[in-house]
């Protein structure tokens, strides 16, 4: 106890034991001898209480008391009963203060239901907020995820528009280009091989109406006949080795590679150089084909654009794939920018990579002054037993 404290206590302590001695001499002194009403002693009992002191006080205040009376004189004899209204008038001062301590017992207990209940209530409530607070996280979560979601859809959507779009561009384009191809195959026919044959024709004529030239003149006028012959025939030849070449069904791509570069390097006054792996023979039809169309449109770019003299041709295998390279001492060019432009009519270089990429496979085109340029497919290396 802190020593104000004590301080006070003690000074009411002995203001009433005064009291409380001089109230029980004048109930012990009482004639009748009978138990009185006690209403001074429930007075001193209810002033030890409103002065803070304990039933255990009020025990001391009345042993002090009853010895202070055992000691004076008049008490000493002839006072028979004193013993045990000293005892009643004790009993009579504790009413107030066991009144006062029940009603602090059953408030103490009603506050300790009140504490339980509010225990009670705020753990609900905390559990119901943890509850609110993960279903909030849950939500939070949720709506994160569905604005993802949202965002990925909204970017493949924009992207498979653009690439509808540049397959519409495409499709314009490889439309366009057949056409250029027919253009330039009707004209070339016309101008090599109906020219010729109307050559021959003119031969022919002349010969049905040559009763009158001579033995020699008609000899020379059948072999001119014959090579305007062989010439339409070689020519288209060519036309069908160009469309599609047999030997590439027949014997393979090499010889099919040497064949087209051979007529090319006389045709174009060019020194192709091929050096081949024998066993890209093992590829499925389907890439031989793939091949064959790139190094194709590959040398003939050499020949219509890159002025030059020299092409190396090569066939590798590297691990689990082929690669075609075929490289010119030409004038390089701008192969990012040519590729971008999107022009309809250009659609050699896009269309190698879009065959070869078909096939798996990824192609590179390297140009630089002073270098020529390299074309480089390479395709997946995968043995087919049955070549189709
Ligand atoms: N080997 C090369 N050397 C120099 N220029 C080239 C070569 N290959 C392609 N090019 C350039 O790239 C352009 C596009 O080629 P391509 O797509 O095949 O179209 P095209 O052959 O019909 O012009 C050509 O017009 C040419 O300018
Ligand atoms: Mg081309």
């Amino acid at each position: 106890m802190i020593d104000g404290q004590r301080r006070i206590k003690e000074r009411a302590c002995s203001r009433l034991s005064a009291r409380y001695l001089a109230a029980l001499r004048a109930h012990l002194g009482r004639k009748d001898r009978v138990n009185g009403n006690g209403d001074s002693a429930q007075g001193l009992g209810r002033a030890v209480l409103a002065a803070g002191l304990a039933p255990l006080d009020l025990a001391v205040i009345h042993g002090r008391a009853v010895a202070a009376i055992a000691m004076s004189q008049d008490f000493t004899n002839g006072r028979k009963g004193w013993f045990n209204r000293k005892g009643f008038f004790l009993s009579q001062a504790l009413i107030p203060l066991e009144a006062a301590h029940r009603a602090t017992r059953e408030t103490n207990r009603q506050l300790h239901e009140h504490n339980e209940s509010l225990r009670r209530h705020t753990m609900l409530l905390t559990s119901g907020h943890r509850r609110l607070e993960r279903e909030i996280a849950r939500r939070k979560a949720r709506e994160e995820d569905v604005r993802s979601a949202k965002e990925r859809y909204r970017k493949l959507f924009l992207e498979s528009q653009l690439m509808q779009k540049k397959l519409r561009q495409l499709t314009h384009q490889i439309i366009s280009a057949q056409e250029e191809e027919r253009k330039e195959i009707s004209r070339e026919l016309h101008d090599e091989v109906v020219q010729t044959l109307v050559g021959i024709n003119v031969e022919l004529a002349a010969l049905g109406k040559g009763a009158a030239v001579g033995l020699e003149t008609l000899k020379a006028k059948i072999a001119r006949t014959q090579r305007l012959v062989e010439h339409s025939v070689n020519e288209v030849h060519r036309f069908a080795r160009e469309l599609r070449p047999a030997v590439l069904d027949d014997l393979g791509l090499i010889p099919a590679l040497h064949a087209y570069s051979k007529s090319l390097a006389e045709r174009k006054k060019l020194k192709i150089r091929m050096t081949a792996f024998g066993g890209v023979e093992a590829l499925g039809s389907a890439k031989r084909t793939v091949l064959f169309r790139v190094a194709q449109e590959a040398l003939t770019n050499v020949a219509r654009h890159a002025h030059a003299t020299q092409v190396r041709m090569s066939i590798t295998e590297i691990s689990g794939a082929i690669r075609m390279e075929i490289s010119d001492n030409g004038k390089s060019f701008p192969v990012g920018k040519t590729l971008l432009a999107g022009n309809n009519k250009r659609l050699g270089l896009v269309g190698m990579r879009e065959r070869v990429e078909m096939v798996g496979g990824h192609l590179t085109i390297k140009s630089a002054p002073g270098m020529g340029t390299t074309v480089c497919a390479e395709i997946p290396f995968t043995q087919e037993k049955a070549r189709k």
